[in-house]
């Protein structure tokens, strides 16, 4: 799926992709997941978010993604957002790759042509340029978190959200995976928010966000978060 960016609060920088400041959300029973939640990803940076079960970093995705409303503070997107579910099968919704892919731009009323042209290069940008007819059964759960980057990169989404995509893959799948969006931020000037438990995957980020208490206790180089974490 993929929203539009919203607008900037005051005192965030103009510059970031994702900036997130002060933000609060509680749910409608009273229970507060995020208070004076605050985050910046930069353009053209791989974040990833990590945090104990139930820290609300599905919610903060979420919120960032437009599907909740967040009650207080300010977020900033500088671009169109595409999301990325944990199972893909949640999110792949078409018989096959090529029309999987396509569905994502119905809205946009395009010419057959374009549509063509801009799901090859998306397939071609996640390296299954050659799947187009491949039925979505017919893929591997790696194969299938990379049709569901495809369409949001069909949708000229400039920032990724990716809410644990490795959680269902084998170890070498997840490698992959986590090279795939790494190489994506770097060629392509995307932003990246990916949501994680795997600290081995930290290894591929440029900035890490530590979320516990309803706000980003720790942000900064990866391996330093990833050494307190061992540690802990
Ligand atoms: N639809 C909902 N209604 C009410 N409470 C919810 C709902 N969805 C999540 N919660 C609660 O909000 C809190 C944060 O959940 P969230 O899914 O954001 O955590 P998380 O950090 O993504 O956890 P995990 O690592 O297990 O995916 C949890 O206490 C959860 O039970
Ligand atoms: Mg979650």
């Amino acid at each position: 799926m993929a929203s539009s960016a919203s607008s900037l609060g005051a005192g965030e920088q103009a510059t970031a992709a994702i900036a997130v400041n002060d933000l609060g959300f509680s749910w409608p029973s009273g229970d507060t997941v995020l208070q004076h939640c605050s985050l910046t990803v930069n353009p053209g940076e791989f974040g990833m978010l990590l945090g104990s079960n139930g820290s609300g970093k599905s919610t903060l995705l979420r919120i960032l993604a437009g599907l909740l409303d967040r009650q207080s503070g300010q977020i900033q997107l500088q671009g169109r957002v595409g999301f990325v579910f944990q199972n893909p099968d949640h999110q792949l919704v078409m018989p096959t790759v090529g029309a999987d892919v396509a569905f994502g731009l119905v809205a946009e009323q395009l010419p057959f042509s374009q549509v063509r042209q801009r799901v090859l290069s998306a397939l071609a940008a996640v390296h299954l340029e050659h799947f187009q007819r491949r039925p979505i059964y017919a893929l591997s759960g790696g194969q299938k978190q990379r049709v569901a980057i495809a369409g949001a990169i069909a949708q000229q989404c400039q920032i990724l959200l990716l809410d644990e995509p490795t959680a269902l893959l084998d170890p070498d799948s997840q490698i992959a995976l986590v090279k795939q969006v790494q190489e994506l931020v770097k060629t392509r000037g995307l932003t990246a928010l990916w949501v994680t438990h795997r600290l081995l995957e930290l290894d591929y980020c440029d900035r890490a966000f530590l979320l516990a208490g309803g706000h980003v206790i720790e942000q900064g180089d990866p391996q330093r978060i990833k050494q307190k974490l061992l540690g802990a």
